[in-house]
């Protein structure tokens, strides 16, 4: 990655008509129906965007989307790249350099992950309040990191406090229960056994997932505040652990989207 790719990227999607959006969405597993919400969509394939990251075949639908949500100007990621997926964690990261350079001043992300937390139940949301690092690398660990920025970024407060405090706000004033906790990133794509589940409740994790710090971790490099949800689409509990199933939890993040997506329309208009 060069700071001239990243430059190309932002010019071709300008030439399309992405002008100056004010935030940056990205949309986890299960979580596309943001999309419905927005107004006079411009619509980029990842596969048409120089120097983005390839799009496997699986993954043909990714797009960036351009347009208006509650008056303000928006980008959103509809599908991210995975580590899991065979991408290194720069490419992972490299659509959030560009909505950057695009202008985004604030990031909203979200994903769907697994409750490590007893208390935190499937259908039910959680928002980062910090997270830990599991995936055994760094966005920021290459040779040319010191064209974009800092190398040793501080990660004493990741998530945004201002925004996290409307969102706790907007979420009492609607009757969602939105618990905060800490959330691991794991490679996958294979899930955890069982003592791994309880690893990860012995070190502080609240939830469990396979996206999210790359992103948040490279949004903290270019000083980009940001708060991140997640739906929470299993309870990973050690003792009383069943087969995961996939469709059931892409459909428990369907199911508990719509309150995400409150969540975030109704602090996109109190930004
Ligand atoms: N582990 C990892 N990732 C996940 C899980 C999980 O239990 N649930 C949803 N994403």
């Amino acid at each position: 990655m060069t700071k001239k790719q990243v430059e190309e990227s932002i010019a071709y999607l300008q030439g399309k008509g992405f002008e100056a959006p004010e935030v940056g969405i990205v949309l986890g597993t299960g979580l596309g129906q943001l999309i419905d919400h927005i107004e006079d969509k411009i619509e980029a394939h990842y596969n048409n965007i120089p120097f983005f990251p390839l799009a496997t075949v699986e993954f043909h639908s990714g797009k960036l989307v351009y347009g208006n949500l509650h008056g303000k100007k928006v980008v959103v990621m509809q599908g991210r790249f995975h580590f899991y997926e065979g991408y290194d964690l720069i490419d992972v990261t490299y659509p959030i350099r560009v909505m950057h350079g695009l202008g985004i001043k604030h990031l909203f992300i979200s994903n769907a992950a697994g409750a490590i937390n007893p208390a935190f139940k499937k259908g039910e949301i959680m928002l980062l309040e910090d997270h830990i690092n599991l995936q055994g690398g760094s966005p920021l660990a290459f040779k040319g990191v010191a064209q974009f920025g800092e190398r040793f970024v501080d990660m004493s407060q990741p998530y945004d406090k201002a925004m996290s405090d409307t969102l706790k706000e907007i979420a009492s004033q609607e009757n969602i229960t939105l618990h905060e906790g800490v959330y691991a990133a794991v490679v996958g794509p294979q899930l955890e056994t069982r003592a791994e589940y309880r690893m990860l409740k012995i070190i502080g994790a609240d939830a469990v997932g396979m996206s999210t710090v790359p992103e948040v971790i490279v949004a903290n490099h270019l000083n980009l505040p940001i708060v991140a949800l997640s739906v929470l689409t299993d309870e990973c509990d050690p003792d009383n652990l069943a087969p995961i199933n996939i469709p059931e939890i892409i459909e428990v993040a369907g199911k508990a989207e719509p309150k995400m997506i409150r969540l975030f329309t109704e602090l996109i208009q109190r930004l």
